[in-house]
């Protein structure tokens, strides 16, 4: 994820930036950047580079700025709008050099911001959202900087924490939050800005966190907050008092755990600006699609590995359901080498968070040689799969770091939905019916907020399993890719051998192996199957397994064969995976951690498979 960093004081700003940026490269990013304000007459310089903040050190030591510069902003960028590379990096100037902006979060209308600058003249650097925020503030000017500022987010429309400084007020930083966070400090003479307290660890005496809404305005020594509309507003400084190492994971002690809980954001952000309520679809810009392309196909075709390929199972099931389509998922390292049939008017949708995964790679180029339309979903923006399919979607969801994967998998299940919306809506869906799907993908980011207010009663319940050396997963319909996933999340932190199941299929072997000592996760939310899956508990209770059941709340059922039921919110069953499989995620972290597994590293684990 982006960070932010920015100093104002009585010496250089250099070290701090660098140093600040570094404390963030656990967040992952893919490039960082600095900018300087300083000499007489005063003026900005820019340096920017790829990759991992030593090469940017490099680029200053190869290119040295004004070192006694005492004002400056810096930033590491995970890529959201554009590929990773220098002329994306941050921070972005204004055209003419003036001002320079960094920012994290997303513009959502910054097309519609850009053309209207274009259409005053403006030339673009950058592929970046970010970019056209440093060419408003140019375009706002007028009176001080953060009056600049304040109108020229008044124009903006999404999330942003930003830093900005100009060459017409050196010394100074204005600063603003909505829905990404700032931090603002000072000690003896300095003032400082962070998008994550990390940075300001041992530098600022005393902190304050920014609200929604809230611009501030630093000087070497002093901020001063007000609202956007120029009201004063108070923000009590307290001293930072934190275990940075403790910070380095927002406090959580793992990354997994941290990923588990982002997953609401994340969700938002994959979902920001792509449903359409009134007109009961969505839009996926990066498909490249119209009605005509999308009716003239005859099936849709999945490629993916592990936890992306369970996801693909599921958007598999949604093709079908939404858009009457045939649809079926095939593991990325068989396609590649079993001659396949597609067709010209087959779509091959690849899955991939990291986009770099070897035999997913290798599936798109095949897809690509027999003439399919061959599109992406990933999460790593400029990734090879999402550039060499060219069409796709991107997840948002973030940077992954822990290995085993989370809001990516939720992320693919919401972008394959809005695909199949889409899908549908071309081909049989009404209105009415798209709508209501709009409105249940809308739900997700609160149905996973209720599941993680459940973690203290989830950590009890694996309390009682951790022990054990087998466990199976079953599910029906949409829960039967849940199962799958639930299963591969725990064997892959807490070495526990774990195998999903459709539930149909325990009693056609598995269930020979049921015993008081192999516990069963039974995914039996409301829908079409509860009735038969609740059977099958009742199977695995006949055979003395324990069961832990996930179940919806207000559901007691259940609790005549098992005490372990996590209660998930009622939901349409086409969404009912992604709060179930938060459940899941939870339980094998709480296993594993119990366990005392290195849960973000397993044993001969990578995050990123670039082999066969
Ligand atoms: O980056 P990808 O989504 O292509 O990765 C695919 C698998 O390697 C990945 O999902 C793996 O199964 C994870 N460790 C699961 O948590």
């Amino acid at each position: 994820m982006c960070g932010i960093v920015g100093f104002t004081g009585r010496t250089p700003a250099l070290p701090f930036l660098v140093d600040g940026l570094r404390r963030m490269e656990y967040r992952g990013y893919d490039s960082a950047g600095v900018a300087l304000v300083g000499g007489d007459p005063a003026r900005i310089e820019v340096r920017r580079a790829v990759g991992k903040v030593d090469a940017l050190a490099e680029a200053l030591r190869a290119d040295p700025p004004d070192e006694s510069a005492a004002c400056g902003i810096g930033h590491t960028r995970w890529a959201t709008h554009g590929a990773p590379c220098v002329r994306n990096a941050h921070p972005h100037l204004s055209p003419d050099g003036r001002v320079a902006v960094v920012h994290n979060g997303i513009i959502d209308n910054f097309l519609d911001l850009r053309e209207r600058l274009r259409a005053k003249g403006h030339e673009f650097r950058s592929d970046t959202d970010s970019e056209v925020v440093a060419h408003l503030v140019q375009e706002c000017r007028g009176g001080s900087l953060i009056e600049s500022v304040a109108r020229a987010l008044a124009l903006v429309r999404g999330t942003y924490g930003i830093a900005v400084v100009s060459a017409d007020e050196p010394g100074r930083i204005v600063v603003a939050r909505r829905g990404s966070p700032v931090v603002v400090g000072t000690a003896d003479g300095a003032a400082f800005v962070a998008s994550d307290p990390a940075a300001l660890a041992g530098r600022a005496d005393r902190v304050a966190f920014l609200d929604d809404g809230d611009l501030a305005l630093l000087e070497p020594g002093s901020f001063e907050v007000r609202s956007l509309a120029g009201e004063p507003v108070v923000r009590e400084a307290a001293p930072l008092d934190f275990d940075p190492a403790a910070v380095e994971k927002g406090g959580y002690e793992h990354f997994m755990l941290k990923e588990i809980f982002e997953q609401p954001e994340a969700l938002e952000n994959c979902l920001r600006g792509r449903l359409l309520p009134d007109e009961g679809t969505a839009k996926l810009s990066g498909l490249r699609l119209g009605p005509r392309e999308i009716a003239a196909l005859s099936n849709v075709v999945l490629t993916a590995c592990g936890t992306s390929y369970y996801a693909g199972l599921h958007g598999a099931y949604a093709f079908e359901q939404f858009a009457g389509i045939p649809a079926r998922i095939e593991q990325a390292a068989e396609f590649r080498y079993r001659n396949p049939i597609v067709a010209p008017d087959t779509a091959l949708v690849s899955l991939s968070q990291s986009g770099e995964t070897a035999d997913t790679l290798a599936a798109v180029r095949e897809a690509k040689r027999k003439g399919a339309l061959v599109l992406s979903v990933c999460n790593a923006v400029g990734s090879t799969i999402a550039r060499e399919a060219g069409r796709g979607v991107y997840l948002h969801a973030g940077p992954e770091i822990g290995v085993a994967s989370t809001k990516a998998f939720l992320c693919q299940v919401a972008a394959l939905e809005m695909m199949a919306l889409l899908f549908g809506r071309t081909r049989r869906l009404s209105g009415a019916e798209g709508a209501a799907i709009v409105r249940a993908l809308a739900s997700l980011p609160d149905l996973v907020r209720a599941v993680l207010a459940k973690n203290d009663a989830i950590a009890r319940i694996a309390e009682r399993h951790a022990g054990a050396r087998d466990a199976f997963y079953i599910g029906r319909g949409y829960q039967y890719p849940a199962a799958l996933e639930g299963a591969l999340k725990l064997k892959e932190i807490s070495y526990l051998h774990a195998e999903g199941y459709h539930a149909a299929e325990l009693k056609h072997g598995p269930i020979a192996l049921l015993d008081e000592k192999v516990p069963v996760v039974a995914l039996a939310p409301r829908g079409p199957d509860r009735d038969k899956t609740l059977g099958n508990i009742q199977e695995c209770r006949a055979r003395n397994a324990p069961v832990v059941a996930i179940v919806t709340e207000g559901d007691a059922d259940a609790r005549a064969f098992t005490e372990d039921l996590v209660e998930v919110p009622p939901c349409p069953d086409f969404v009912a995976a992604v709060p179930v499989v938060v459940a899941e995620q939870l339980f094998a972290y709480h296993v594993a951690r119990l366990r005392g597994e290195p849960i973000d590293k397993p044993r001969n684990l990578a995050k990123s498979v670039t082999v066969e």
